[in-house]
């Protein structure tokens, strides 16, 4: 696979107008018309590309999606506080209107694209986290603009790359999260590189009824039961957890084994399995982890989570975060310090561990500077 082209291949910046994708699609809460940012870590992560830019005299406009708007303006997902975060951060840099606000956004409609590189010299991805995407903003600039990798998503290609070539043994990946359809791919891909793989959160479930254990009301998706079975069967070492927290029938708080009776809800992983989990990941020399192991936004069921969290923060491992929902719980519990890398992408770093590239990367390998 060829190299991707990265900000030192767009020769002379000063004096050109570069357009950078983005992923300013942070947290916020309150009214529509009121809106605040949660966590702007997102927005500081493209300052060292913003700043590499316009430090050499480039100038700089930025665009990005927020949300998920149908192809049409929505006071909700307007950027006004992203605007104004950015020019506290990097005065002096543009930002164009939500990319979703047109259709021809998601339909990567070649009129929107001439839309975005008209007056615009060149163009640099640091969109991680939408680079997944077969979107306009994503794919179209290079295929007419001298195009480059910004520093954020040259450093995610670097670390989650690395993982799938050479990862310091034993490689451990935890994945936790609601539905385990949604991460088979990124299973089965897993499985052929790491170690050992952890299952925990609402998709253990389907993993512990493939094994022939009653789940009660617990989150489980029979069309993945057989799926799930002839993993565990694969001869690969899967951890699943070996106690459960959760509610009893009578929505009481209730610690159970793997069996759980008919009625109760397992909603996180329990402190046997937490231990155990702790475990696997100190003696390992690299960690993946995506994914919450239970309902961690409810204090009564957030001490799976804190627990591998902590493992995660201590090992001596090289530790990577998948974005998302982890990088949330890191952050609720103040350890987003202390692992080697957080990943800006929650999709795309699971898509960029399964298939080995994205729409993204190899649109910028097809840019006119990358041949
Ligand atoms: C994300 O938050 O994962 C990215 O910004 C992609 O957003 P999307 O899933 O709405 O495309």
């Amino acid at each position: 696979m060829s190299r991707i082209p990265v900000l030192e291949d767009l020769g002379d910046v000063a004096g050109k107008r570069v357009l950078v994708r983005t992923d300013f699609n942070v947290p916020m809460e309150g009214p529509d018309e009121a809106r605040r940012i949660t966590d702007d870590f997102r927005i500081r992560a493209a300052l060292p590309t913003i700043n590499w830019l316009t430090e050499r005299g480039a100038s700089v406009v930025c665009a990005t999606h927020l949300g998920r708007p149908k192809g049409a303006p929505e006071q909700k997902h307007s950027l006004a506080p992203v605007r104004a975060r950015l020019a506290e951060l990097a005065p002096g840099v543009e930002l164009l209107e939500n990319l979703r606000f047109n259709a021809g956004e998601e339909k990567n409609d070649p009129d929107f694209v001439a839309s975005l590189v008209k007056g615009v010299d060149m163009y640099v991805n640091d969109a991680f986290g939408a680079s997944h995407r077969t979107h306009a903003s994503i794919v179209g600039p290079p295929r007419a603009l001298p195009s480059a990798a910004g520093r954020l998503l040259e450093r995610e290609v670097e670390v989650l790359g690395g993982l799938r070539e050479n990862p310091k043994r034993p490689f451990v990946a935890i994945l936790g999260g609601a539905k385990v359809s949604d991460k088979m791919g990124v299973i089965e891909s897993l499985l052929q590189v790491v170690d050992a793989l952890v299952i925990g959160g609402g998709m253990c479930f389907t993993f512990l009824a493939a094994r022939g254990h009653p789940v009660g009301d617990s989150i489980c998706e029979l069309d993945q039961i057989a799926t799930c079975r002839r993993l565990l069967d694969s001869g690969r070492s899967i951890h699943l957890p070996e106690d459960i927290v959760g509610l009893d029938t009578g929505g009481r708080f209730a610690t159970f084994g793997v069996r759980l009776p008919d009625g109760a809800k397992g909603l996180d992983i329990g402190p046997g399995s937490a231990a155990a989990f702790s475990d696997v990941i100190m003696d390992a020399r690299t960690v993946f982890w995506n994914g919450p192991m239970g309902m961690f936004e409810d204090e009564r069921f957030a001490a799976g989570t804190r627990t591998v969290a902590e493992a995660v923060a201590t090992t001596r491992a090289f530790t990577v975060v998948g974005g998302g929902d982890s990088a949330a719980a890191l952050a609720q519990f103040g350890l987003d310090d202390d692992v080697d890398h957080v990943s800006t992408g929650g999709g795309a770093s699971l898509e960029l561990l399964e298939l080995g590239d994205l729409p993204g990367l190899a649109a910028l390998r097809g840019a006119p500077n990358a041949r």
